[in-house]
């Protein structure tokens, strides 16, 4: 019997750039992000070691995959900054949606656009 979440394509809300991002199995939310023609901050370029990334989950806490120890890794470097104390932060290059979502993240805009 075929595995039916196989194909199955999540769909990320943006804000507040009021984008949407289509998220295939096994890819993370940056590099959707970026194969379909969008900006994601990134010093790192998916190393779970810059934290540029980060997003702030809006809502649902379990529509990502746990975190993996590369990524818990990475987010350690975020403990102690005030702005994302109380709310569940994720690296975007790391983490693999597994239902539609919305979260926060400044500074993602169409890869075209210098603003
Ligand atoms: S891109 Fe650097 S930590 Fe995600």
């Amino acid at each position: 019997m075929p595995d039916m979440t196989e194909d199955r394509v999540c769909v990320v809300r943006v804000e507040p750039a009021n984008i949407t991002i289509r998220v295939k199995p096994n890819e993370s939310l940056m590099a959707a992000a970026e194969r379909q023609g969008y900006h994601w901050p990134t010093i790192c370029h998916g190393q779970a070691v810059c934290t540029a990334c980060c997003i702030v989950l809006e809502g649902n806490a379990e529509a990502f995959e746990p975190p993996t120890p590369l990524e818990k890794q990475g987010l350690q470097l975020l403990a102690g900054r005030s702005f994302y104390e109380g709310k569940v932060v994720r690296l975007a290059c790391q983490a693999h949606p597994i239902t539609d979502t919305s979260v926060t993240k400044r500074g993602v805009r169409p890869a075209s656009s210098s603003s």
